[in-house]
């Protein structure tokens, strides 16, 4: 008897490729039951061919996805899709037939063998939730766009799946509905259901996901929980500006001088996948920016450096920790990044 899996997926190496293009890059993840997993990167990076491959609407070039089966074990969902866990996906801009909600949503119940009974109760309950049961018989051609989204998503979970995959699913909404949506996913976390979410807004995902994977050129950069990123990202960052920039010619010898000065306050360790040196210099701001080792004196006595060492080098402006999360930075630098390379990416930017 083989164990049963606190696992609900898992994907080993896989890929998929178009032409010469590698949108997914050997990807590998293991979600256990009952985690929201935040998909965050820039347009083109991936999130949607992965997720399309999770909910297997294409195949992987190479690589296996398994997902959990009724049976409560692992199953290589291309040797057999078969006897799966119920799943549910919004992936594409739902296009529905002009009928009214209530025979939308009733055919798809219907279809993913809900049991009769109940559908009539559990179309009412989900119109509700997301404020549309006023309209469960107007025809769907009087729909906004934000409606019809919303509509998207009631079909997606209409069938009670135990895997959701929502790609983008805020698009279009106005703020009252994406609050629906935001507490409607909060609700199915509290059920336990495995849920995934791709966004290419970071604050949407940090709203909502316990488990973030920020993916680029299609490899995942980083997938950990949103507590230990922010851990790892914690900043002890100084922005320092200037009144004038340093000249091109006294920029190098200025910076050496800094990390002889500045060394024992400035961070032990710097961690390689935080992406950052602990000096450096940003010439079209007139910034410097350290990584101290996050105590209050070497602050301190890092500011007394700066004004009395370096009077002859540069004036300083303002002197201050950084506001902006590492885990933005983080984020805009993966954007500006895939910039570089647009020829990457089709041109699709
Ligand atoms: N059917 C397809 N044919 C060719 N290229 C595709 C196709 N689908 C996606 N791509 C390319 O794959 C890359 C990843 O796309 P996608 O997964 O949609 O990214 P994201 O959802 O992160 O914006 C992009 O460069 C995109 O142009
Ligand atoms: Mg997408």
């Amino acid at each position: 008897m083989p164990l049963i899996s606190n696992l609900v997926l898992k994907l080993d190496n896989v890929c998929k490729t178009y032409g010469t293009l590698k949108a997914v890059n050997n990807i590998n993840i293991e979600v256990k039951r009952g985690e929201v997993i935040g998909f965050v990167g820039p347009n083109g990076a991936g999130k949607t061919t992965t997720l399309k491959m999770i909910a297997r609407l294409i195949h992987p070039t190479s690589g296996d996805i398994c997902i959990l089966n009724k049976q409560g074990t692992l199953q290589n969902i291309h040797k057999n899709s078969k006897n799966l866990v119920e799943m549910g996906f919004l992936i594409d801009i739902p296009h529905f037939y002009n009928l009214n909600p209530y025979q939308i949503l009733k055919h798809i119940a219907n279809l993913r063998n809900y049991p009769k009974e109940k559908i009539k109760q559990r179309i009412d309950q989900l119109l509700t939730a997301f404020n549309l049961i006023r309209w469960k018989y107007k025809k769907v051609k009087h729909f906004s766009k934000g409606m019809i989204q919303k509509l998207g998503f009631i079909a997606a979970i209409i069938h009670d799946p135990e895997i959701i995959i929502l790609d983008e699913p805020q698009t279009g909404l106005d703020p009252n509905a994406r609050i629906d949506v935001r507490k409607y996913i909060r609700h199915l976390q509290d059920k336990g259901k495995t849920i995934f979410l791709a966004s290419h807004m970071l604050y949407e995902i940090t709203e909502i996901c316990d488990k973030i994977a920020l993916i680029n050129h299609g490899s995942i950069i980083v997938f950990d929980t949103l507590k230990k990123l922010e851990l790892l990202l914690e900043s002890k960052e100084i922005v320092c500006e200037l009144i004038k920039p340093i000249p091109l010619e006294k920029k190098d010898p200025v910076l050496s001088k800094l990390s002889q000065y500045l060394s024992p306050y400035l961070e032990r360790e710097v961690d390689p996948t935080s992406l950052k040196e602990k000096i450096s210099y940003v010439p079209q701001e007139k910034k410097i920016i350290l990584h101290y080792d996050g105590k209050d004196e070497s602050r301190i006595e890092i500011l007394r450096i700066l004004v009395e060492e370096f009077k002859s080098d540069f004036a300083i402006e303002s002197f201050s920790k950084s506001k902006i999360s590492q885990l933005e930075q983080l984020y805009t630098q993966i954007i500006n990044d895939n910039k570089e390379k647009p020829n990457l990416h089709n041109g699709k930017w």
